[in-house]
């Protein structure tokens, strides 16, 4: 797909306030310095729309960007963020189910995580709320350029038996770096067949 326009709408932490259109919505979503932002920036070419940071909890509000004029790309904020307060924390754990529970323009979220990392509970408790509430997700595996190809391979291969134990098939998933522009047009024709499919509708 080929981005021609990407611009920034709006942002809150009210998902009641968020655009009213009713045009195909894609979230990020994942723990804080997962790369959300930087993704976003990658799969638009543009090298700051979305605001990313070195230090976690970057991304506080619901962020709208419209593409090509015909679908929202949304930036949320982390969840899991030791650093910032208890009660922080749980206002961002609150806007942000709110935010999947209710957003009914949203075709699927992607839950980004880190390549290098183990699963990790907060991860795969996330994936299982949206799988509770029947809200389609995808995984995006990020920052890839900072494993080896073969070890890259093993942790997806870990991450998928994990997988296995609660799901019944292992979901969508795609491999990242936003660093060097790998997995832009995997993501991007995924969106532009989900954004055709609902046309037929
Ligand atoms: P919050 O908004 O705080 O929740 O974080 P975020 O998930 O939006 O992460 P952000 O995009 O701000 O990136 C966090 C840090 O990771 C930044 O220092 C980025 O430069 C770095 N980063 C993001 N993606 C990649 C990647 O693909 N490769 C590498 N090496 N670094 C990355
Ligand atoms: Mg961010």
């Amino acid at each position: 797909m080929k981005i021609k326009s990407a611009e920034f709408i709006l942002s809150n932490s009210d998902v009641a306030k968020c655009p009213k259109n009713n045009i195909p919505e894609y979230a990020f979503i994942g723990r804080s310095n997962v790369g959300k932002s930087s993704l976003i920036n990658m799969l638009t070419s543009r090298k700051s729309l979305a605001k990313t940071s070195g230090r976690p909890g970057k991304t506080q509000l619901i962020n709208h960007f419209i593409i090509n004029k015909e679908w929202y790309l949304v930036d949320l904020p982390g969840y899991g963020y030791a650093r910032v307060s208890k009660s922080a924390k749980k206002t961002f754990q609150k806007f942000i189910t709110q935010y999947f529970s209710l957003r009914e323009q949203l075709v699927t979220g992607f839950v980004l995580v880190d390549i290098r990392h183990k699963p990790q509970p907060i991860d795969l408790d996330f994936m299982r709320y949206l799988g509770e509430n029947g809200i389609p997700f995808s995984i995006i595996f990020t920052k890839a350029d900072k494993l080896k190809p073969k070890a890259i391979e093993n942790h997806v291969e870990d991450y998928k038996k994990i997988l296995l134990e609660t799901w019944e098939e292992v979901p969508n998933y795609f491999i990242t770096s936003s660093s060097n522009n790998v997995g832009k047009e995997e993501v991007l024709e995924y969106i532009e067949s989900l954004n055709s499919s609902m046309e037929l509708e």
